[in-house]
């Protein structure tokens, strides 16, 4: 199915979306509902997929299944003090996304485009949430790899936790802070003379 030429937005959306999001740390409420999270996750599904496998799921934890979760992770921290921040850091956020990645075999798509492809829906997801004013940030840990973490959640033997996104609102009165201009020359090197 194709989709009419005006039912796409004008480019300047995307790219402002793009270069204005930037990782909230600190995070407050409210954060989306289960209506506009399951809205902004089907149209982070749309990002570049071999094969349309969407190897990914996605585990919504608010409210006090973040203290349960952090009490998991802090169970793997090394001393008391990490036990506590631990247990601390699962509250920064009233909503945390774990993403999980759930490759599968398949003759032609390897994992590693699989795990491309469920990078690329989290930073899609991130950004939508952005342009539609939520805030958030992608934190890796703490404690993923734990086996009290993965039991906790779930994840199975053949999944990955890949960290979690940490979702909500700004903390009101937080500068915006400007991201400086990135040099991007080193990383670009043509074959062939450069396009016209
Ligand atoms: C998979 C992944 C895991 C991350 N884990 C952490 C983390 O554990 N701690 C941290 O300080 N930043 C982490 N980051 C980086 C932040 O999400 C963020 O991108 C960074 O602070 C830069 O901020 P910016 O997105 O506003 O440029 C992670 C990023 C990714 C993509």
């Amino acid at each position: 199915m194709t989709a009419a030429p005006d039912a796409r937005p004008a480019p300047g959306d995307a790219e402002t979306a793009i270069r204005t999001r930037r990782s909230t740390i600190r995070l407050t409420g409210p954060a989306p509902s289960e209506a506009e999270l399951l809205d902004l996750l089907a149209a982070a599904a749309t990002a570049p997929d071999h094969g349309h496998l969407r190897p990914w799921r996605v585990i919504a934890i608010c409210g006090d299944a973040r203290t349960r979760l952090g009490e998991a992770a802090a169970e793997a921290a090394p001393t008391a003090d990490l036990a506590e921040r631990t247990t601390a850091k699962h509250l920064r956020a009233p909503l945390m996304l774990a993403l999980v990645f759930q490759p599968r075999d398949h003759p032609t798509i390897p994992r590693w485009e699989q795990l491309a492809a469920t990078c690329a829906m989290a930073t899609t997801l991130l950004l939508l949430l952005d342009a539609r004013g939520w805030a958030g940030v992608w934190f890796g840990g703490p404690y993923t790899e734990a086996p009290q973490v993965r039991k906790h959640l779930g994840i199975g033997d053949d999944e990955q936790l890949l960290g979690y996104l940490y979702v909500g609102t700004s903390v009101p009165g937080e500068a915006v802070r400007l991201r400086a201009a990135i040099d991007v020359r080193s990383k670009l090197s043509w074959l062939g003379g450069t396009a016209a």
